[in-house]
């Protein structure tokens, strides 16, 4: 009797597969331009790039800009600490940069 069924089914699976086909291109992505604000989680001004590569992976430059100005030693010292007690990835060549950023934009007078 299922064997009468047979070529109903094959049929059924045939017709539905340029359905198939449909629903994936469905979900062909496309590039899109959006044009975002300038977001104060990003480190601004000139020489702010070593800091923006570097600072941003666990918390926004909000955070670190609010905190009190700092000797260029006590910034040294906090991006050892984000290094060592953190084990942020920071590149060693941008360590003077990000230690010149900060002095210069949050130094201690
Ligand atoms: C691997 C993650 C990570 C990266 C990358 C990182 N930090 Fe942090 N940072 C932390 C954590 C965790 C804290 C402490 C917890 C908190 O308050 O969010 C912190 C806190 C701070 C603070 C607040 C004061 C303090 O000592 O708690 C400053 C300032 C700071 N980070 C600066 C930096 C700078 C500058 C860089 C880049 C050189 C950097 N961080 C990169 C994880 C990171």
């Amino acid at each position: 009797m299922f064997r009468n069924l047979l070529p109903a089914v094959i049929l059924l699976g045939t017709a539905s597969m340029p359905l198939v086909g449909r629903a994936a291109t469905a979900f062909e992505l496309k590039p899109v331009k959006v044009d975002l604000p300038d977001s104060d989680k990003m480190f601004p001004g000139p020489g702010s790039d070593a800091i923006n590569n570097n600072c941003l992976a666990c918390h926004s430059a909000e955070m670190v800009l609010n905190q009190p100005a700092l000797s260029k030693q006590a910034w040294a010292a906090e991006v050892t600490k984000m290094i060592n007690a953190y084990k942020a990835p920071i590149a060693p060549e941008d360590v003077g940069a990000i230690v010149e950023y900060l002095t210069d934009l949050k130094g201690a007078k």
